[in-house]
């Protein structure tokens, strides 16, 4: 039904609009009666729903899916959409109509609290994923609302920090895990973060707010704040902020009218702000299903399903895994009991139930193996405990092969604080070098939201990574360690072999209230492939039961502009002897560039499942965008023209196929010259180039003064590092008059840059 939002705004009074950009308590929005605009409700969280009655309270009973690092693991556009479509009944079944997820910043440093709700290092891969999900909670009429918008990269002083980055470092990472996901998902909202950024609260910031996402990214909802996160309400209403969440007391509304009366703030602002709340509000209220409900049993396979493609194999030394049924098995950690499935802060989600490793083990195994159990540590303390050791490795002697269930507790991850070190509890730590001491095959199977030092790496034969496996986690271990399905997660972030290797290290979390991203884009993979450095495992790394191969990759052409789309395509086959997934990568290089680049990027990727034997084609479409870099000079995404390297990969550090196309752009950049002006920017144009020989060799005539070039002698090299004013004064040097120079030089200038 087509309303006319505009009619309605003209019968609002100044009060009644302002109270539509406020809410009415900690989730819903004000109803006005009067003019028929109901409330709507709004929960977190990401991975499932957590509706609580009030801030701070017990959340009903959800599905908690895996959180969005485990999701991104899956590198399954196809699973998260599904994901989302799951918890988008969930909130038809209890009346929410917005999401208040996904949740997409970078993962900058391991040592983010929030890094198990975040989806990768890469700004692509988060994109690409967040656009699914919201895609598929949308296509039930709820809502999401993308967050935290932008640069909310650290817990650490998160409501006073100020996030200084550079613009390319903005536009190409932290700003573009958003962009693809607002263009092309439309998410009914955007949540901005609590910090500021470049000296700007986020909620005030009119450049990201107004200018980058409404403008140029043509978002249509409204812009809600982080709960609590609006520093002045009226600066924020100018900037682009539309809602301020929760309810303030009155205050924000107050100011807003006080504001419009004294002629400080246009009406027309307000009213923007007003006709884009009450779109998605009529759009929330008609896609309502009244009495809908959910299958919680079959959201809980789905959630145990979903996990199964998200696990990584990290290590399979002498293929330890998959395991068998029979013979005795040793399962060691308190984990395997008491899965930590998820982090902490308003993502916690409450389950419907939860599933644990053991459990699950025991079902697979039935009646032909022998399991032997043992807590090895305790889950609230980090010291070791002998005992528990002790009997741990009792238990591993016994047995044939041990699978060691740790990582972080799920107290070490939450929203409001960062961890204080990359490593696992020292208890934890302790029990595996002892165990894998008394029992050579040892797997540790891991639980934790980003990246972790591994001090025993060597020592164990297999590590499978599940990262915050939500409530179906058990179940899908089980299913992974013993080969009813093979793995075919792969890591969506780099493992550095210890925290002080991390890019960011030297300036996370900044000083008191200033936090400086000077590592710029070299964020993750693009950091430790341009360094060259060894990381524990790379981007992109997971290992399979079965095996792929890669051949016949294949540009559709060799040369293109800009402006086209280039199609890729490439071969894969499953040569090994049983079913399984892979995640074919595609990475694009710049080999010669005026600027500073990655050594690669991702692109594209693409999952698909094939049978033994089974050989499919996989194609992929790039378009500017694979190639460009943001020209700050410009303002603009822009291609230099020249070769571009496109890697297929099994991972960042796994290419296995190369091709090289051409691209040219079709946008040319004036070169502005000016006295400073090297001579080697003037080689590099050729008709510039040219109009220097002729103006020396003018001087010559005119002054009889030899020529800059062949007096200096000066190798190329060298030459390319001079300026035209260096030019200048040789010749005034020479004898040539300083005002008639001046004046030549001044003309020469002005000819280059007609
Ligand atoms: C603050 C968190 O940063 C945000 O992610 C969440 O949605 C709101 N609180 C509401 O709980």
């Amino acid at each position: 039904m087509e309303r006319d939002i505009k009619g309605l705004i003209s019968q609002m009074t100044l009060e009644e609009k302002a109270s539509l950009c406020s809410g009415k308590d900690a989730w819903n929005t004000k109803p006005i009666e009067r003019l028929g605009i109901p409330s709507i409700r709004m929960s977190d969280g990401p991975h499932g729903l957590r509706k609580e009655e009030h801030l701070f309270g017990e959340s009903k009973p959800a599905t908690c899916f895996p959180t969005a690092v485990t999701l991104a693991a899956s590198w399954d556009r196809e699973l998260v959409e599904r994901v989302g479509k799951a918890i988008g009944e969930e909130c038809q079944a209890e009346g929410v109509q917005i999401l208040l997820g996904p949740g997409v910043n970078i993962k900058r440093s391991p040592l983010c609290g929030r890094n198990f709700e975040y989806y990768s290092e890469d700004p692509f891969l988060a994109s690409e994923l967040a656009k699914h999900f919201i895609k598929g909670v949308q296509s039930e009429g709820v809502g999401t609302s993308l967050k935290h918008y932008a640069a909310n990269n650290q817990e650490t002083r998160r409501l006073t920090v100020d996030a200084k980055i550079d613009e390319r470092t903005l536009r190409e990472i932290y700003l573009a895990s958003f962009e693809r996901a607002v263009k092309e998902a439309q998410p009914w909202t955007v949540m901005c973060s609590y910090n500021k950024v470049n000296g700007t609260y986020a909620s005030e910031n009119e450049y990201l707010l107004r200018k980058i996402l409404k403008e140029e990214w043509g978002f249509e909802g409204f812009v809600v704040s982080d709960w609590g996160a609006v520093n002045d309400r009226v600066k924020g209403l100018k900037a682009g902020l539309d809602l301020q969440m929760p309810y303030d007391g009155g205050l924000g509304d107050k100011k807003i009218i006080e504001a419009v009366k004294r002629g400080e703030l246009s009406e027309e602002i307000l009213d923007e702000a007003v006709e884009r709340i009450l779109r998605i509000i009529f759009k929330a209220i008609e896609n309502k299903k009244e009495g809908a409900s959910y299958d919680k049993e079959a959201h809980h396979k789905l959630a145990r399903e979903v996990a199964k493609e998200c696990f990584v194999l990290l290590k399979n030394e002498d293929h330890i895994l998959p395991l068998k049924k029979e013979g005795v098995i040793g399962i060691i950690g308190a984990f395997a009991k008491k899965p930590q499935i998820q982090g902490g802060g308003s993502a916690h989600v409450n389950p419907t139930k939860t599933d644990d490793a053991l459990e699950e083990i025991k079902k697979i195994v039935g009646g032909r193996g022998k399991i032997l159990y043992a807590d090895g540590y305790e889950i609230d303390k980090d010291e070791p405990k002998e005992e528990l050791i002790e009997e741990a490795k009792r238990i591993a002697k016994e047995s044939d092969v041990v699978i060691i269930f740790a990582g972080l507790p799920e107290r070490y991850e939450s929203e409001g604080f960062d961890r204080p070190h990359m490593k696992m509890p020292e208890s934890q730590n302790e029990l595996i070098k002892e165990v894998a001491k008394t029992n050579k095959n040892t797997v540790v199977v891991l639980s934790n939201g980003g990246p972790i030092e591994m001090p025993w790496v060597e020592e164990v034969k297999g590590i499978l990574e599940t990262y915050r496996g939500g409530q179906g986690w058990g179940g899908a271990v089980a299913d992974i360690l013993f080969g009813v399905v093979s793995p075919s997660g792969k890591l969506p972030e780099s493992f550095p072999k210890k925290l002080s290797d991390n890019p960011s290290y030297l300036f996370f979390p900044g000083e008191r209230d200033k936090v400086e991203y000077r590592e710029g884009i070299f964020v993750g993979y693009r950091y430790y492939d341009k360094k060259e450095m060894e990381v524990l495992f790379p981007f992109g790394y997971g290992l399979s039961y079965t095996n792929f191969e890669y051949s016949e990759l294949k540009i559709e052409k060799k040369k293109i502009t800009e402006e086209e789309i280039l199609k890729v395509k490439v071969k894969v086959k499953n040569t090994g002897k049983m079913k399984g997934k892979e995640v074919v990568q595609l990475y694009v290089k710049d080999i010669k560039s005026e600027v500073i680049r990655p050594e690669k990027e991702l692109k594209g990727f693409k999952k698909i499942e094939l049978e033994a034997g089974e050989e499919k084609e996989v194609e992929f479409e790039l378009d500017k965008r694979a190639f460009a870099y943001y020209n700050e000079e410009i303002g603009e995404f822009y291609v230099e023209s020249g070769e571009f390297e496109i890697m297929i990969g099994k991972s960042s550090r796994d290419i296995v196929l190369k091709e090289t196309v051409y691209v040219e752009s079709t946008k040319k950049i004036k070169k502005r010259y000016h006295i400073n002006s090297t001579i080697g920017d003037i080689m590099e144009d050729t008709e510039a180039w040219s109009k220097l020989q002729k103006f020396l060799a003018d001087l010559e005539k005119a002054f009889g003064i030899e020529s800059y070039i062949s007096y200096t002698k000066k190798p190329e090299k060298y030459l390319k590092n001079d300026c035209l004013r260096r030019i200048l004064f040789y010749y005034v040097r020479q004898g040539a008059d300083m005002n008639k120079m001046e004046e030549l030089m001044t003309k020469f200038i002005e000819d280059l840059n007609s």
